[in-house]
């Protein structure tokens, strides 16, 4: 163990003391004027922290003013329909997020009339809410000594100990959370846990590290061996899958086939225009593939008349060629059980639904043409 960590945790009572100033007085300088840390308030603390899971903070910022203005507090945002929420949501990705957002405001109202809980436990039983969200909005919105442990601090504390093992494995976890639990200050944990975060943003950053600014690079493990660079680990990158799929447009005297992703599929909640792999490769058959495909997805039947584009991007580890056909409906009607989320929708109102990022494209360009 000795070898895989140069300065595992506990650190010592000095060492923490000269950590916590250094920390705290380079956060006083240095603070971004960032549009969730201008107040306490828990609902707005939670909102930033979970859109910043997997998206950066110049992404966040845009969505995060709107949709503050549309549900300016927890009782409004329980109170909206989920597809209203996975509209501001769209393009953040990760629409789970938003789904499970929804769920928890819903029972914070329900079970908590509405006042946000403010102890890690009663935070950690609510949807979508794990160890890092709980630790956030208890230290940040209620001063709570509770440590968080996110991609910007993971790196942070890897390098502080020199911790050279795969910090996403469970024995890794476990000391950096030991880690992050024995710095913490007994008072202003909320400007602490920033300043972390801070500071793994600004200075600590993943390739190239600003050491020479670092306030407390004379206590990093791996900046005293000058092995910054190699620390935290990286597993080798999962290797990416190629696919082929099609999206269909198919219309029916200006409305558009449209159906609701369901529960467990990607893009759960939102709607989508009907979209399958394709296995085909040759023309005729993959004409053959749509029709059949189409008719599955929906009942309908539709005569494919053009490929409209081919849009290239990646969903996980699957990089996919998307290409877009038109088509005219031939016979079928929707059935019934699946009426719900089937639809034949106005094209001038697709702006309406919550789409994907690839089905905003494809909406963009039915209408524009
Ligand atoms: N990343 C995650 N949470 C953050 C926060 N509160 N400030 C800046 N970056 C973050």
């Amino acid at each position: 163990m000795t070898t895989d960590c140069i300065h595992p945790p506990p650190f010592d009572a000095r060492w923490k003391q000269y950590f916590r100033r250094r920390l705290l007085n380079w956060y006083a300088q240095h603070a971004r004027d960032l549009p969730w840390r201008r107040s306490k308030n828990p609902y707005r603390i939670w909102v930033s922290e979970v859109m910043l899971q997997q998206t950066q903070v110049e992404t966040v910022k845009p969505y995060f003013q709107r949709f503050l203005k549309a549900f300016p507090n927890v009782k409004r945002l329980a109170a909206a329909k989920e597809e209203e929420v996975l509209r501001l949501w769209e393009g953040l990705g990760y629409y789970r997020r938003g789904r499970q957002l929804h769920a928890a405001a819903v029972k914070i109202v329900d079970e908590h009339g509405g006042r946000f809980p403010r102890e890690v436990p009663s935070l950690l039983a609510l949807p979508g809410i794990g160890r890092y969200t709980a630790g956030a909005i208890a230290s940040i919105a209620f001063d709570r000594r509770a440590p968080i442990l996110e991609a910007n601090t993971i790196r942070l504390h890897a390098r502080l100990i020199g911790y050279r093992q795969d910090p996403a494995k469970s024995a890794g976890q476990k000391l950096l959370w030991e880690a992050a639990e024995d710095v913490l200050p007994r008072k202003e944990v909320a400007r602490f846990n920033q300043a972390l975060m801070e500071l793994g943003s600004l200075v600590c950053t993943p390739r190239r590290p600003r050491c020479e600014q670092c306030p407390v690079s004379n206590l990093c493990a791996v900046f005293a061996a000058g092995l910054q660079t190699n620390v935290p680990y990286k597993s080798p990158k999962t290797r990416l899958t190629n696919l082929t799929e099609a999206a269909v447009v198919v219309q029916k005297r200006g409305r558009i086939l449209v159906r609701q992703c369901e529960a467990g599929q990607r893009w759960a909640g939102l709607w989508d225009f009907p979209r399958f792999e394709i296995e085909s490769e040759h023309p005729r058959q993959i004409q053959d593939e749509l029709v059949a495909k189409v008719r599955a997805q929906t009942g309908i039947a539709v005569q494919p008349d053009k490929l409209l584009k081919t849009i290239k991007h990646g969903v996980t580890r699957y990089r996919i060629t998307l290409d877009c056909y038109a088509a005219s409906f031939v016979s079928g009607t929707i059935c019934k059980s699946r009426a719900k989320d089937i639809r034949w929708f106005p094209v001038h109102e697709l702006d309406k639904l919550p789409l994907s990022s690839t089905g905003r494209r494809i909406a963009q360009m039915v209408n524009s043409s």
